[in-house]
């Protein structure tokens, strides 16, 4: 069986005189290891196929699938309650602009944490740590986000 199993993914938003298909009957399926990468032109739909798999196509864009599966969950008529299960512990998502991804009330390390406290139950202390372990050596690390916290007088993370 399919790691990542998805038939005829069709999505749809209404524009006016009619629907604009930002994706028209995608196919694919991935075994566990197997990397996928997809290319295409700006605006072809690579974006939406994957938001489409996430459950993260905005209102009022249309779904619809013969099949939208992940380790034998129907993605595509699961509750959102047992999709939260799913998504965000085995499936993630790096989304291509920071700026509307990331809420700059809360620090970087906050929300790389959060999807450890949440899935794995960990305190904010041992997510911390789990965080820490596989940290970027200094040189590189960015800028921490609390610094701009203090300045736009978010209230603290
Ligand atoms: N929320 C939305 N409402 C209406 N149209 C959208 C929305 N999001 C994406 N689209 C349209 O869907 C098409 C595919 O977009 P996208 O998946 O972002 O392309 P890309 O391949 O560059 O990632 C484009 O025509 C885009 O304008
Ligand atoms: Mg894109």
């Amino acid at each position: 069986m399919a790691l990542l199993d998805i038939e005829e993914l069709t999505v749809e938003f209404p524009a006016q005189g009619g629907a604009l298909r930002a994706v028209d009957g995608v196919s694919l399926s991935l075994g566990e290891g197997d990397v996928l990468g997809i290319v295409g032109e700006s605006g072809s739909g690579k974006s939406v196929t994957m938001l489409a798999l996430m459950g993260l196509v905005p209102f009022p864009g249309r779904v619809r699938a013969k099949r939208l599966a992940f380790a034998g969950h129907d993605l595509l008529h699961m509750s959102a309650h047992e999709r939260r299960r799913v998504i965000g512990r085995d499936v993630a998502m790096i989304f291509q602009e920071p700026t509307t991804s990331l809420n700059p009330c809360f620090t970087i390390g906050f929300q790389l944490t959060e999807t450890l406290r949440l899935h794995l139950g960990l305190d904010r202390a041992a997510a911390r740590a789990a965080r820490r372990s596989c940290s970027m050596p200094s040189a590189s690390r960015p800028r921490r986000a609390g610094s701009a916290t203090s300045r736009t007088r978010c209230p603290a993370a």
